[in-house]
Order: C-alpha cells, then structure tokens, then sequence
C-alpha cells in the first residue's frame, strides 16, 4: 500500500499539465528524446517483465518440497550461454544505435536551415539572454519565434549552472570556462493552451548552483515572426525618460543609491555595468527576480525594501550599499521612486 502511493506520488509528476512537465514536448527536440525515452522504456519493460515472470516461475515450480532430493549437478550449457550472450548484445545494439542517433541530432541544429543564435550566460542567480546577430541584450525572460531554430551558447561567469526548458529541450550543462551548447525548435507559441492568456514555456536551473538555486528561473516567449520582430525592434530602443516627478524622483536614486554599479540601462551613459540584469526594458517583463515572482508593483516594492525576503543570498541583497550600510537605507518615499521608475521603463 506504501509502494503504491508512493508509486502514485512519484508519477503524479510526469502529468503533461504540468509547466514543466517533459511529457509535453514541443518541437523537434524534445521530441526526439521523448521519442528515444519512450522506446528505452518499452524496451526495459518487456525485459523486466520477461524476467520477473521467468524468476517466479522458476521460484514457484523448483520450490523446495518435503520429498525433494538434492538437484542433479551440471556444469556448462552451449546453448544457454550462447542465448544470454547474443539477447544482450541485441538489445544493447537496439538502445545504443537510436540514441547516439538522437544525441547526434540534439548536438546542433540542422546544417543549411536559418537558425537564431542566442548566448546565454548564466549567473548566480539569474540569466542574461544576448542575441549577437541582433544587438539586444535581456534578463530572465527571452523571445524566439516559432518554427525557427534556436541554437545556444552557454556560458558561466561564476560556478556549474544547467540550462533547462523541459517542454523544449533536455538539460545543458553550463560550464565555467568552457561553452557548451544546444538547440531547439518550438512548434507553438502557446506553451499552455487550456488558459485564455497566451503562455511561455518555463525553464529553470537544473545543476545545483548554491543557496538560490531553485529560484534561478525563466521564461521564453515564442512568438510569431511579426510579433518576434517588433519585440527585437523594441529591446533595441533605448530606455523611457521618467514621465513622473516620482519616476524623475527614482531614477536620481538609482544613480545616487548605487544601483549603476551593477545594472545598465541603454541609454543612459551613467548606467552601463553589466554584473546584474540589463533593466532598460524591465517593466515590460511578466517576472521579477529570475521569474520568481510576478512583475508588479508589490512584489517589486517588497523585492527592492529587502530581497531576502523573496530570494535569499543574492549578490544584490549582500553586496549592494543600501542593504550594508545603515546610512544609505532605503526610506518608504525612497521605494516610491524606485518603484514608478523602474516599472516604468516599459
Ligand atoms: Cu544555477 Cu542552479
């Protein structure tokens, strides 16, 4: 009765409903290994149930009996040791040759298809997205469109980091000093269609990366072609003016409280450092904090009065001057600003 909740609970899981469930491929890739997942299972399936069959059969039927004598002595068998060496082989043949098929296929798009390239750098706790061919840089949250190939470079300005967007593709490691890479294609841009809104596809960090690690998340959007264009078109303007004196307000504080000395905003020559997420856009995003929370003005006031309170031990909460040093504290009327500010950089 334990096994079989615990069976149930474990298999809950795998229900394609889920966000991140791997069970609802899109695209080529991810097809390809749900593919090859499914063929490995039915093959040990079969195996196992072969098996299990055979050594309960022999259990039962060679049990021992009150009259039983001791079993006649053999040694060697031609024939068996043949079967159970050939069985094997096949069967081994039957899973190596699809799947180093599929891992040659999963390793690079296409030759000769268009394909998009996307660097993504991982830190710790969150993603930047650079489009190289496009001149746009985000954070946490990036666009493809739908149909075409994406091809990934993946880098790690800090520790080991792994990049994951389940219903996409299967997980990449991202390796300090070295760049790995991947590919997919998404065959919809609705990753949940049972919700009236349009969704994106979630993805996280799937290599243990330090306290943070399971909110080092993100999102992609796939977009039509048109829609994709227009957002390129928009990450590439530059950052809004404040269009309020609170938003005026909030962005003096930004450069006065020390938030230019990791963050960049396109635009503004004072704000050009690169260590935390790009923001000029950073109202148009749907999240904050690397998708942990929605974008709004809640969640971003509490976010900014003290990020441990939504996200323990990043660099900002550790490092950054309002949060150390008593004196440069941020006020109520300080978070005010902040806030119309950066909600408004659309
Ligand atoms: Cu990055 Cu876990």
């Amino acid at each position: 009765m334990v096994f079989v909740g615990l069976f149930v609970a474990v298999m809950s899981g795998c229900t394609p409903e889920h966000p991140q469930s791997t069970f609802d491929s899109h695209g080529p890739v991810a097809e390809a290994q749900m593919g090859l997942f499914n063929l490995l299972t039915w093959i040990v399936s079969v195996v196992f149930i072969l098996m299990t069959v055979g050594l309960l059969y022999t259990i039962f039927k060679f049990r021992a009996r009150p009259d039983s004598k001791p079993p006649t002595q053999t040694h060697g068998n031609t024939k068996l040791e043949i079967a159970w060496t050939i069985i094997p082989i096949i069967l081994l043949a039957a899973v190596a040759i699809p799947t180093v098929q599929t891992q040659f296929y999963i390793a690079a798009p296409p030759e000769g298809e268009d394909k998009l390239v996307v660097n993504v750098i991982a830190h710790q706790w969150w993603w930047e997205f650079d489009y190289p061919d496009l001149g746009v840089s985000t954070a946490n949250e990036f666009h493809v469109p739908v149909g075409t190939n994406i091809e990934f470079n993946l880098e790690s300005v800090d520790v080991l980091h792994s990049f994951w967007v389940p219903k996409l593709a299967g997980k990449m490691d991202i390796i300090p000093g070295k760049t790995t890479s991947m590919w997919f294609k998404a065959d919809t841009v609705d990753a949940d269609p049972s919700t009236p809104e349009k969704d994106s596809f979630y993805g996280q960090c799937a290599e243990f990366c330090g306290v943070a690690h399971s909110w080092m998340r993100f999102r992609v959007w796939v977009d039509e072609q048109d829609e994709f264009d227009a957002w390129v078109e928009h990450e590439k303007s530059l950052a809004q003016d404040p269009d309020t004196d609170l938003a005026e307000a909030g962005y003096k504080l930004f450069l006065t409280k020390g938030c230019v000395a990791c963050h960049s905003i396109n635009g503004r020559p004072d704000a050009v450092a690169v260590r935390g997420p790009n923001l000029t856009h950073f109202g148009s995003r749907g999240t904050l904090a690397a998708g942990i929370k929605p974008n709004d003005d809640m969640n971003l006031r509490a976010w900014l009065k003290d990020p441990n309170s939504l996200k323990t031990g990043t660099i900002m909460a550790n490092e950054a001057a309002v949060y150390i040093n008593p004196d440069l504290a941020l006020t109520d009327s300080d978070l005010d600003g902040l806030v119309a500010y950066l909600r408004g950089l659309k």
